[in-house]
């Protein structure tokens, strides 16, 4: 279960993406649903009924906020305990859970945690611009044909940018830049993952891109007094298959109606990755030492190392329906 992603905490969803009726959302290979127990609160449980294993997405939640089962109309709670098995009054209940994921609300997302035995991880670690107070942020989100290691690598790549990003992000770089230029590609080890700086001929613009493991990018703008930051969350859904959100968070033009002009810039970015990333293939990063590098893979490098010796051979057991404990769910306040 989980395979090559276990045990880690992982953006979900933005928060505004669940509604009122269940959501099936695919990660790493399992099914979840995600529901509301009650307002102002998000549950996620393993899409699949201990009973005969249906769909709980199908199904519906009720006025008391169980997630009700559409086959034979079990029904759960956030916690993933059965509360009601019809027809069958004498029915041991404890023993015909659900499986839960812990989960919190973060800012405006919903991380869920990638083990189910788990029911009380500890914290995430994520970049303070996706939860601080005071900031604006807009959400993006796309589907890539890839694994999600490709387009994690790509999220930490500089010196694509002269290239897929010629008419956008990377403008000035094409520009400065001669055949005899220099990228200096830094990394710095920090407790959540890593930071690294690309220096073009001595001069550093001031921007960072911060790697917060397993799956998520910081890109820290330069704009003299102001908080301007984009974060790549790249989510794997299944074989082949990456969920991207894209998120941006700024300290000026907050109000609601410049979302769309930040969401359409993003867009653009994330369109021209795209297009590049998807013709890598479908299948995960290969080992180093099976591709020519060079000094400004660095970055690239590190991730690959870290998830060659930390994460791609993690998987979590499959437990007996019921046997799990109950996870905790999230107040969004
Ligand atoms: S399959 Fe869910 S209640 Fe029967
Ligand atoms: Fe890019």
């Amino acid at each position: 279960m989980f395979a090559g992603f276990a045990g880690i905490w992982t953006p979900l969803l933005p928060l505004r993406a669940v509604g009122t009726a269940p959501r099936a959302v695919a990660l790493a290979g399992e099914r979840l649903v995600v529901f509301r127990p009650q307002r102002g609160q998000v549950a996620v449980l393993l899409d699949r009924c201990p009973h005969r294993g249906a769909a709980l997405s199908l199904g519906r939640v009720t006025a008391q906020g169980l997630l009700e089962c559409p086959f034979h109309g079990w029904q759960f709670d956030g916690h993933g305990r059965n509360c009601h098995v019809p027809l069958n009054p004498e029915a041991k209940l404890s023993r015909l859970s659900a499986q839960a994921l812990a989960v919190r609300v973060l800012g405006d997302l919903v991380w869920v945690y990638t083990d189910p035995t788990r029911p009380d991880p500890p914290p995430p670690q994520l970049p303070e611009a996706l939860h601080a107070a005071g900031l604006a942020r807009t959400y993006l989100e796309r589907n890539w044909r890839c694994h999600w290691t490709r387009a994690m690598e790509n999220m930490l790549d500089s010196p694509h940018l002269p290239f897929v990003h010629r008419r956008s992000i990377g403008k000035a770089l094409a520009r400065q830049m001669s055949p005899q230029s220099r990228m200096e590609v830094s990394w710095e080890a920090t407790p959540w993952g890593g930071r690294t700086r690309a220096v073009v001929d001595g001069r550093d613009n001031g921007a960072f891109l911060e790697f917060y493991r397993p799956n998520v990018m910081a890109l820290h703008i330069p704009v003299p007094g102001r908080h301007l930051r984009i974060h790549a969350l790249v989510i794997p859904a299944e074989a082949g298959r990456t969920r991207l959100i894209i998120c941006q968070s700024r300290d000026f033009a907050r109000a609601r109606w410049m979302n769309p002009l930040f969401s359409w810039m993003n867009s653009r970015i994330a369109g021209e990755d795209r297009a590049v990333v998807e013709s890598l293939g479908s299948d995960e990063v290969p080992p180093a030492a099976d591709q020519a590098s060079v000094a400004t893979d660095r970055a690239t490098l590190q991730f690959r190392k870290y998830y060659f010796e930390s994460l791609r051979d993690s998987s979590v057991q499959r437990g007996e329906a019921g046997a799990c404990a109950p996870a905790q769910y999230s107040s969004t306040s």
